[in-house]
């Protein structure tokens, strides 16, 4: 679905993120991790061409109406409300306008914003955005989503439940996902493969983990999984050891 090779992304001087190798088959869940300046953000935006890399190759075999994203900072039109933000995606994909904010409003529930749905986004909190933005990328059922921190701003319960729409969704569709995230519980109850980046610059991809939980599988559910557990340890050793590299905050005495 997705093969990234040999990818490296540099903004004027050092490169940010080096020869980067990932894949994403066919219905495959993927988490990205790794320290904040890795180049994540990078990485996706390469892969949908809006960043030119310096090297390497994407390739996807998919058009542009076959790829969903999901920005790290959401991209609502100031000007439309909630619903028509969500609808605007579907009209420019072809779809009549009346079904359009039909289909909308059926999303905007789905993620508990029923009631929002005539908002302009300034008049929601910052995790209702999110779920606007959300609701507006996943209407367009893409064969490939890419989502960079989708669940970050929304509280424990809302995300839990968002998380299991989400995975609901993609396993049912059969979906390919590749997630952007610094959540290691959501990384690893999500994914069939997690990848981690070093610290930057010159950030390199340091580790593949597979994620054994069977599916069909509840995200929320998959955390008292034995084999969660384990990799969850694994990931948080390895990615402290970046982290600590690179000397992190000291603590206030
Ligand atoms: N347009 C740009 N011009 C110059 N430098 C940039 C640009 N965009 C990102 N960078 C730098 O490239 C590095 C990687 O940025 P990127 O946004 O990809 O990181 P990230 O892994 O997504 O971080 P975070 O986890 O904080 O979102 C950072 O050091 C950042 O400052
Ligand atoms: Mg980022």
């Amino acid at each position: 679905m997705l093969r990234v090779r040999d990818l490296t992304i540099s903004y004027g001087g050092e490169p940010v993120l080096e020869r980067a190798e990932l894949a994403v088959e066919d219905g495959r869940f993927v988490s990205l991790v790794g320290p904040s300046g890795s180049g994540k953000s990078s990485l996706l935006r390469a892969v949908i061409g809006l960043q030119r890399p310096l090297a390497g190759t994407v390739e996807s075999g998919l058009g542009h109406s076959d790829i969903g994203i999901l920005f790290q900072d959401d991209a609502l039109l100031p000007w439309k409300t909630a619903r028509d933000n969500v609808a605007l995606g579907l009209v420019f994909h072809g779809s009549e306008r009346r079904r359009a904010l039909a289909q909308a409003s059926l999303w905007l529930d789905r993620l508990g914003l029923g009631g929002l749905a005539d908002r302009y986004p300034r008049h929601l909190s910052g995790g209702q955005r999110k779920r606007v933005a959300l609701a507006q990328v996943l209407a367009l059922t893409p064969k490939l989503l890419l989502m960079d921190e989708p669940f970050a701003s929304l509280d424990a319960i809302v995300r839990a439940r968002i998380i299991q729409e989400v995975a609901a969704l993609v396993e049912r569709e059969g979906i390919s996902v590749l997630l952007v995230t610094h959540d290691l519980e959501e990384a690893i109850s999500l994914s069939d493969t997690v990848y981690l980046l070093s610290r930057g610059p010159r950030a390199r991809i340091i580790h593949e983990y597979s994620v054994t939980i069977p599916r069909p599988r509840d995200p929320v559910r998959a955390r008292t999984h034995p084999a969660f557990a384990a990799l969850y340890d694994k990931l948080w050793s390895d990615l402290s050891r970046e982290v600590d590299d690179a000397g992190s905050p000291k603590a206030v005495a």
